[in-house]
């Protein structure tokens, strides 16, 4: 795991880098704007990332036209979003002239040569280039680009240290996201992750307790534990005998589930993504028996056809996930699951697609997260000769959608006239006098509420549904 010492003496370096810098700003009223394109440990990020330009003198703005910072934290898990950085990269461009702004990008996508080599290439007005193992080293870098007005490249493609202690703004009061391990060593033909973001490795048990407990002090009141396979926490370093300090009885995902449900405050508890080959018995058991955690899991499916799963890499087949599934239910009153689902993975036929199909059906999750393949150079998908035609991928998508679209619609119809316990969020953006909340099976609810309701768990009797939403009533509080 981590030396502490080497910790201490290095978040204290860019300490002293955030001071400095607050320095040179001091006075100034200057501004940072930063995008952020991937998922929620990419989100958990570029909270990080605020926190440090705040210390820093900067303060956030909605526009990139009016900031003197732009930060964007990139994604690479599919192709479009080069497209999209590239265009921003184009208005930036335009900032820059204007008011002399400094532009950083970070992120996934940073990890990948040509990328960056892209980057220096056309667009050799971008300031910093900084990886997924060199967050915590932003003040260090902005320090020098601002003071030597040169071009910065600071990636490593070995896996950093996990540096705690950085300063963070988080975008919610309410809701937090706790990264508890970073990288990932599953190597899914399809999937970049484990390149750009390295090696599985855990924080230490005390750490995240802690860093729970100071967020349920703050008031928050939901916790999402974040990984890239959460359930595998603590595996790598329990396997290789790697020391941690004992904290809470936490030797496995499942104690520290069981850890953190004693935090007090904390009402709900959240995990994403857990591995289906990882899901073990204490893990189900700690679901069912720690209160604050939701029965809604989310259980990445990708593929119900055997064979393709088999390329896939993910080490289950369509029966073994259908099992795991069973039991689970068997075992946790009140379950409920949300998938993520891929079509048109190379050699995907239609009787494998129909797999996909039928466990869907079977299973009638909550929620699909459904995607369309994306070749991603540097995978072993990519370099699979028998890759789907663009219009069957399509095809099969539009399928997909419309039988999890009519399960949703099904599922919905069930809601009304239930209670449900919602925590509220805040007030909805479209209505004054409406507020906004999430049942345990993180469906969004809308209610007339007031001011007080905000962070409560409240009982709300379901009126009417919507495909993205349900229509509620307090009936308490
Ligand atoms: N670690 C998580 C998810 C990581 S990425 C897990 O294993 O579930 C989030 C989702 O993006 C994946 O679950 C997968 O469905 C999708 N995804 C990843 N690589 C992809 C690719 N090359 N093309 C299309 N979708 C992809
Ligand atoms: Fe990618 Fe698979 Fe790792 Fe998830 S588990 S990040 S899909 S390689
Ligand atoms: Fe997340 Fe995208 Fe990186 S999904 S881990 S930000 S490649």
């Amino acid at each position: 795991m981590k030396n502490i010492e080497a910790n201490k003496v290095e978040i204290n370096r860019q300490l002293e880098y955030i001071k400095k810098v607050a320095k040179i700003n001091d006075g100034k009223n200057y501004t940072y704007y930063i995008l952020t394109m991937g998922c929620q440990l990419n989100e958990n990020d570029s909270e990080k990332l605020c926190g440090m330009a705040e210390q820093m003198g900067y303060t956030k703005v909605a526009e990139m036209n009016d900031a003197d910072l732009i930060i964007f934290n990139t994604c690479c898990i599919r192709e479009n979003a080069e497209d999209r950085l590239f265009g921003k990269l184009g208005e930036a461009k335009k900032v820059k002239e204007k008011r002399n702004s400094i532009i950083a990008i970070g992120g996934c996508m940073m990890q990948e040569k040509n990328m960056t080599d892209k980057i220096h290439e056309s667009y050799p007005f971008v300031d910093i280039l900084f990886g997924t193992h060199t967050l915590h080293k932003f003040p260090e870098d902005l320090y020098k680009a601002i003071t030597t007005n040169k071009k910065l490249e600071d990636i490593l493609d070995i896996d950093g240290e996990i540096i705690e202690g950085l300063p963070i703004k988080r975008d919610d009061e309410i809701k937090a996201s706790v990264t508890i391990m970073n990288g990932c060593n599953n190597f899914c033909s399809y999937c970049i992750v484990p390149y750009v973001r390295g090696r599985e490795r855990s924080r230490a048990p005390k750490d995240i307790i802690e860093e729970v407990r100071c967020l349920a002090k703050q008031g928050y009141k939901e916790i999402t534990l974040l990984g890239q396979n959460v359930n595998s926490y603590l595996r790598v370093e329990n396997e290789k005998g790697i020391e941690y300090e004992k904290y809470e009885g936490v030797s496995s995902f499942a104690t520290l589930l069981r850890a953190v449900n004693k935090v007090d405050g904390i009402e709900r508890i959240r995990f994403v993504s857990p591995h289906p080959k990882d899901f073990t018995d204490d893990v189900i058991e700690a679901i069912r028996d720690c209160d604050k955690v939701c029965k809604l899991v989310h259980l990445p499916l990708q593929s119900g056809s055997t064979n393709v799963l088999k390329v896939m890499n993910r080490k289950y087949s369509k029966e073994q996930y259908l099992n795991l599934v069973e039991k689970m239910k068997e075992n946790i009153p009140n379950l409920t699951l949300s998938t993520d689902i891929i079509v048109g993975f190379p050699g995907e036929t239609d009787e494998d697609f129909e797999d996909t199909l039928d466990v869907v059906k079977k299973v009638n999750f909550e929620q699909v997260y459904m995607f369309i393949y994306s070749r991603r150079a540097g995978t072993p998908g990519d370099k699979m000769e028998n890759q789907v035609p663009d219009n069957i991928k399509h095809k099969r998508f539009d399928r997909l959608k419309e039988l999890v679209e009519s399960q949703i619609e099904k599922r919905n119809k069930e809601y009304v006239g239930t209670i449900q316990k919602v925590l509220v969020e805040g007030k909805s953006k479209t209505n004054e006098n409406t507020y906004t909340g999430r049942t345990d099976s993180n469906k969004v609810v809308i209610f007339e509420g007031k001011e007080e309701n905000i962070g409560k768990v409240l009982d709300v009797k379901i009126i009417s549904e919507h495909m993205w939403y349900l229509k509620g009533a307090i009936v308490n509080g």
